[in-house]
């Protein structure tokens, strides 16, 4: 679905990223480590065009999807949860929703979308009318991710959905991320530090140092490596 070939990406004249090779396939979920400042949220940037690359390609679907601006990769059906729960904060918890559903004509469509969200954190149908700025952290998190899930996305990229968030909460964002893609089939990209959690639930994952990615494989490939075992799992 989603394939990036040998992407760089610079500020300035700083490498942010170098020579990145990564795929996701429909239905899969593909978790991203790596340390602070290693370049995870600028990946997730440049799939969804808020950075520009400076060499490689983005394909989507079979499409190069480089030249296109950020709202043309979020109609051809990428969805961004940026770090730190971006919220519109004086609308309410369903205009946020509709916000995040503006693009889709079908209503129906629409109508189970909202449903599905609302299954996932009844917490948001309770809040429907409350302004989202007055949310919790928590709560802000979840209509983040209830609002790129509106936009009936193929692929949903998570950047650090638990960051700063109390374990129980984060617990159970974690458990919403794998139910959407074990009973939605929901094909996802998910950045964490909570690296053992993002790696349970992955079908591969990718490790990223200085811009670079160090190694890829499954869970078992990853969290048998000594080197990632020591780094990232406190083992
Ligand atoms: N807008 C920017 N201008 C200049 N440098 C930037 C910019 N955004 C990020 N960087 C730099 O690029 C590097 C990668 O940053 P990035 O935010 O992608 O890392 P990250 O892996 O997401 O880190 P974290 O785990 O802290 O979120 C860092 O050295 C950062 O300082
Ligand atoms: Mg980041």
């Amino acid at each position: 679905m989603l394939k990036v070939d040998h992407l760089s990406v610079a500020y300035g004249g700083l490498t942010a990223l170098s020579d990145i090779c990564l795929e996701v396939r429909a239905g899969e979920l593909v978790s991203v480590v790596g340390p602070n400042g290693a370049g995870k949220s600028t990946l997730f940037k440049a799939i969804s065009g808020v950075v520009r690359a400076g060499s490689g390609s983005v394909t989507f679907e079979g499409e190069d999807i480089l030249q296109t601006r950020p709202f043309q990769r979020a109609h051809a059906g990428i969805a961004h949860v940026p770090e730190g729960r971006h919220v519109f904060p004086a609308m309410s918890v369903q205009e946020n929703l509709e916000m995040g559903a503006y693009a889709l004509a079908d209503a129906r469509k629409r109508e189970e979308l909202f449903e599905r969200i609302f299954a996932l954190f009844p917490i948001l149908a309770e809040r429907r009318r409350q302004y989202a700025g007055t949310l919790s952290g928590g709560e802000q998190q979840m209509l983040a991710i209830g609002r790129g899930l509106a936009s009936a996305p193929k692929l949903m990229m998570f950047d650090e959905p638990s960051m700063g968030l109390a374990p129980a909460v984060a617990d159970t964002i974690f458990e919403r991320i794998a139910q959407l893609h074990k009973e939605d089939g929901m094909t996802i990209l998910l950045v964490e530090q909570r690296v053992a959690e993002a790696m349970e639930n992955c079908d591969r994952g990718y490790v990223l140092q200085t811009g670079r990615i160090v190694m890829s494989g499954t869970y078992e490939e990853l969290s048998s490596d000594d080197n990632v075992r020591r780094a990232y799992l406190g083992m």
